[in-house]
């Protein structure tokens, strides 16, 4: 195992019907003048904003509304955003909604106590401080909820880019099951998605001696696939939306890959989808994660039939077990597309003419990208291909 350094600081607040308490934990750390951003109408159609705001209303906190964050979340935005906080002496800002809100969210509070551009810290600036965040989570997926990440796309070109740093860690999530039971089903699988590839990213590693950190990855597998098609079947069953929401924080917060070298290609390659098509993060992963897995299987095939066995129940096959990594990944994609995925760049809306364009636009030049197996240029250009 790896030394590593873990700073989880965020407040749980977990349950039925606990943002109720959104003004009482605001005011507990530190919120006078608040900033609530969400995105495009679920939370003003579900009345959860009024719940929001009577809660800040009730605790007497002050506060300003900026909605309107669309999926894939632009910078446009976040330059408002910045430009509110700053001129009205914003001190904390609450985003109620998904990935996309909290990390517009996150942006805009980077940029607040920021003089120059925000995007500085997308292309590599580190981030020493930010305004402090808070989440009401209301769909179970990118695990913004507790992770350092934050990821925007430019409008001056659509690159989407990220931005880390343990100042983006929210003080305090609320998280209430119930909240993602008017998500779409589409949604919910797309958030399903993300989760497992939150994991994989993590357990497909050249870290020797990590059991721990495998088997946690590997409870954290099960659980969403066993939970998620119970949520399908009826979008109202608390229990399951309750494991997922968990199981989303989990697989983000880097509790399930701290002491082991982490991949992140096929969120990387995903990210040149999204900018390009517009295509939700999940629905991209679901495209890319198997790809990238037929790719690099060679590389650590007993990792890959540990994964088919432990994950999917596969029966190992120890004179071949090529075999058996084999069906892993094809049970994996059957998985995906059984609640509703697309696995194929065709039911993504991509277009094979369209690699060289993603390629370019990633602008790996002669650096490699991820970390189980290094990948060049024209590696990238043969994974886009075999999502084809
Ligand atoms: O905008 P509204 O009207 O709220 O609709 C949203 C949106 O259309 C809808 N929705 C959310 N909660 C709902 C709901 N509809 C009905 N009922 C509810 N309870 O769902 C749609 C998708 O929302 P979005 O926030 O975009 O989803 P998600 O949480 O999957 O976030 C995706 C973004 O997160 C980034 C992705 O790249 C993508 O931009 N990621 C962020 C990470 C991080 N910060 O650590 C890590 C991830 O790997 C990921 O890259
Ligand atoms: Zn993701």
């Amino acid at each position: 195992m790896n030394n590593f350094n873990f700073y989880s600081p965020t407040f749980f607040v977990f349950g039925k019907e606990r943002e109720n308490e959104a003004g009482k934990y605001v005011k507990r750390f530190g919120g006078t003048n608040v900033l609530i951003h969400f995105g495009g109408g679920s939370v003003v159609k579900s009345g959860l904003l009024d719940r929001v705001k009577a809660s800040l209303t009730a605790e007497n906190i002050r506060f300003t509304e900026l909605g309107g964050v669309q999926p894939n979340p632009r910078s446009g935005l976040v330059y408002e955003g910045i430009g509110i906080s700053k001129r009205e002496k914003i001190d904390f800002i609450l985003a109620v909604g998904g990935g996309s809100v909290i990390d517009s969210a996150k942006a805009i509070a980077i940029g607040a106590l920021y003089d120059g551009d925000f995007w500085d810290f997308y292309t590599g600036k580190n981030i020493e401080k930010a305004l402090p965040v808070a989440t009401i989570l209301t769909i179970s997926a990118a695990g913004s909820e507790g992770s350092t990440g934050s990821v925007i796309t430019h409008e001056n070109g659509m690159l989407k880019r990220a931005a880390n740093g343990d100042a983006l860690r929210p003080v305090f999530s609320v998280l209430n099951p119930e909240l993602t039971c008017t998500l779409p089903n589409y949604q919910t699988a797309c958030g399903a998605t993300d989760m497992m590839a939150h994991v994989m990213e993590r357990y497909f590693t050249n870290t020797k001696d990590v059991e721990i950190t495998d088997r946690l990855c590997e409870g954290v597998l099960l659980t969403i696939i066993k939970e998620t098609p119970k949520a399908l079947a009826d979008s109202s069953d608390y229990e399951s939306r309750a494991n997922i929401m968990w199981a989303g924080m989990v697989a983000h917060n880097d509790i399930c890959g701290v002491g082991r070298d982490q991949d992140w290609s096929s969120h990387n390659m995903e990210h040149e989808l999204s900018g390009l098509y517009d295509v939700a993060h999940g629905a991209g992963l679901a495209v890319m994660f198997p790809a990238w897995m037929k790719y690099v299987m060679h590389h650590d095939i007993q990792r890959f039939a540990q994964f088919a066995v432990r994950v999917w129940g596969c029966e190992m096959d120890f004179q071949n077990p090529e075999n058996t990594a084999r069906q892993g990944i094809e049970k994996m994609e059957q998985f995906f597309a059984s609640i509703g995925m697309p696995v194929r760049f065709s039911e993504l809306g991509a277009k094979a003419e369209d690699i060289p364009t993603l390629v370019k636009t990633m602008g790996l030049g002669k650096n490699t990208l991820g970390s189980f197996v290094k990948l060049t240029e024209e590696d990238v250009r043969k994974i886009y291909e075999l999502a084809v």
